[in-house]
């Protein structure tokens, strides 16, 4: 069954709250201001702080690199993931800022968090890894080759190394299989709940660092991976033949064509980022231009639709967004905000649309005692508290801060490559965990869900109308 179309914004829900709720204060005065580049500056400044505050992974006895959590052991609403994608915000917010302020905290994060084997899988995360979950971290480490953020020491692992590494254990026999034709699974154990499940944004993760790994590096068999790797999501119609819109995965026992339409801002924006480097890569080849120029128009077509960050399964019913969603809005900034770098045609299309959708977004922090906290949902042009989605507000003030520090894109040099980069490779990155003699840890129980599992699972039961087939076991 096709989900049924949420209301747009602004949100039906939020609507109606708005009008005839007395609880709610009159919409208070704008706090941050993004009109000049040193007001940008300044109030990227100040969202960086605000969200660093969520964060305890450089406290005595805390974790570095994750954020609160994970939820299934109730030590926040955080999955492994989500540190990750914040490591990649700050790895971004020191390029576009030139602030260096976090930069000792982010290094500290992403190297505690490789893993045994530097190809981030490490034992505490096995249980619920799911290559997505991964690709994120990688993704982040290839960011910071792209942007010279400072390399590690020596005698750690280097950002470019640990891309490839995350990149290598995805291309590996072991996760490759003849089911639905191709294409990666969600979940990495065969033992983990989801591993029947092969989903756009495990296979985006994959297909977006061959890209960026191509680019860099000017190794064609990332690029053979990449192209690949979209043709399968094309082939198995996770991106719909007709309008480009991008949807969720499908289940192995039926050969992937019990597709759940669910369609989230991340998947479609990484493709487009991904298309970008492709396109760069073959120096403007005319077929990834055309996927960037469909993917784009579906993008802003149904994550746009005023203009501004609308995230099309959830925003429109109160309580709809899990931790993992209220967190997309930003990494679809940051990605849209490269692609006008790399495939520069498209900056007048997409600049534009990114000023007034992060102006909307800083105008609606002017939540809590600062008087300047941040929501999710910007088109509604007031703060609304994240309590209204059970979260304590970190992917809510991430993607803040994501939107409002991409404005300074073109001051930004664009992603570096092996030419013109600082950081090390290593062709043979991530072997380690390759092969039978490294087996995955086992098991524990109560941690079998995923980033994404809970994701689906609230909002299957949020969204009743639509078909759920049994995820998992
Ligand atoms: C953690 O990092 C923040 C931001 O850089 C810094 O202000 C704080 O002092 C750090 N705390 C510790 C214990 O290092
Ligand atoms: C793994 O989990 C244990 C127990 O929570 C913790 O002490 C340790 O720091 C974690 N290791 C990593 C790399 O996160
Ligand atoms: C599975 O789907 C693919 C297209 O994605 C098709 O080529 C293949 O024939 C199908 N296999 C079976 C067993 O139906
Ligand atoms: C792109 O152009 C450069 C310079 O002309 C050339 O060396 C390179 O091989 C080209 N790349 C591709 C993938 O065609
Ligand atoms: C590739 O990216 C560079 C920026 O690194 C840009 O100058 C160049 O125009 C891009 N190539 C194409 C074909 O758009
Ligand atoms: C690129 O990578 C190769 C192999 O890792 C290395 O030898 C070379 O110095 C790098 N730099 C350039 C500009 O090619
Ligand atoms: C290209 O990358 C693959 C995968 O890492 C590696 O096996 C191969 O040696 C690389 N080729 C070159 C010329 O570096």
């Amino acid at each position: 069954m096709a989900p049924s179309t949420p209301s747009r914004s602004p949100a039906r829900w939020l609507a109606a709250l708005l009008a005839t709720s007395a609880l709610l204060p009159a919409a208070s005065a704008q706090y941050y201001k993004v009109d000049t580049p040193d007001e940008i500056r300044e109030s990227a400044r100040s969202l960086a702080y605000d969200m660093m505050l969520f964060y305890q992974g450089n406290k005595t006895g805390e974790i570095p690199g994750i954020l609160p959590g994970p939820p299934t052991e109730h030590k926040g609403d955080y999955y492994w993931w989500e540190g990750g994608a914040m490591m990649g915000t700050f790895v971004d917010y020191w390029h576009l800022t030139g602030d260096t302020s976090y930069n000792a905290v982010v290094t500290e994060g992403m190297l505690h968090q490789v893993g045994p084997n530097a190809d981030y899988m490490p034992p505490n995360h096995t249980a619920s890894l799911g290559n997505d979950d991964q690709g994120f971290w990688g993704m982040s480490a290839m960011l910071a080759a792209e942007n010279k953020f400072p390399n590690p020491p020596d005698d750690k692992p280097q950002w470019l190394a640990l891309a490839q590494a995350v990149f290598h254990t995805q291309a590996a026999d072991d996760r490759h299989d003849e089911t639905c034709n191709g294409g990666l699974r969600w979940q990495v154990p065969p033992t983990n709940a989801g591993y029947n499940y092969k989903n756009t944004i495990a296979n985006s993760c994959f297909f977006n660092l061959g890209a960026r790994l191509a680019r860099y590096t000017s190794n064609q068999t990332y690029a053979d991976w990449a192209e690949k790797t979209f043709t399968w999501l094309w082939d198995v119609n996770y991106i719909d033949h007709a309008d480009w819109r991008v949807y969720d995965g499908g289940h192995v026992e039926h050969n992937c064509t019990d597709i759940n339409k669910a369609q989230f801002s991340y998947n479609a924006a990484l493709l487009l980022h991904g298309s970008a480097f492709m396109y760069n890569y073959t120096n403007g080849s005319e077929i990834w231009k055309s996927r960037i120029d469909n993917l784009l128009t579906g993008i802003m077509r149904d994550f746009f639709p005023e203009k501004i960050a609308f995230e099309l399964p959830c925003e429109g019913r109160q309580g709809a967004c899990t931790a993992d969603m209220l967190s997309f809005k930003g990494y679809v900034h940051r990605w849209l905000a490269v692609v006008t770098q790399i495939a520069p045609y498209t900056a007048s299309k997409i600049l534009p649309v990114l000023r007034i959708s992060a102006k909307a977004a800083a105008n609606q922090c002017t939540g809590g005692e600062t008087g300047r906290r941040c929501g999710f949902y910007w088109s509604g042009g007031v703060y609304v508290d994240p309590a209204v989605d059970k979260t304590s507000g970190a992917g809510e003030a991430m993607s803040a801060l994501a939107a409002v520090s991409s404005l300074l894109i073109e001051e930004a040099g664009p992603p570096a490559t092996n030419a013109t980069g600082i950081s090390k490779g290593d062709n043979n990155a991530g072997s380690r965990s390759r092969g039978p003699s490294q087996p995955l840890a086992p098991i524990t129980t109560g941690d079998r869900a995923g980033a994404a599992i809970l994701t689906m699972l609230l909002l299957g039961g949020v969204i009743g109308t639509w078909s759920w087939m049994s995820l998992g076991d």
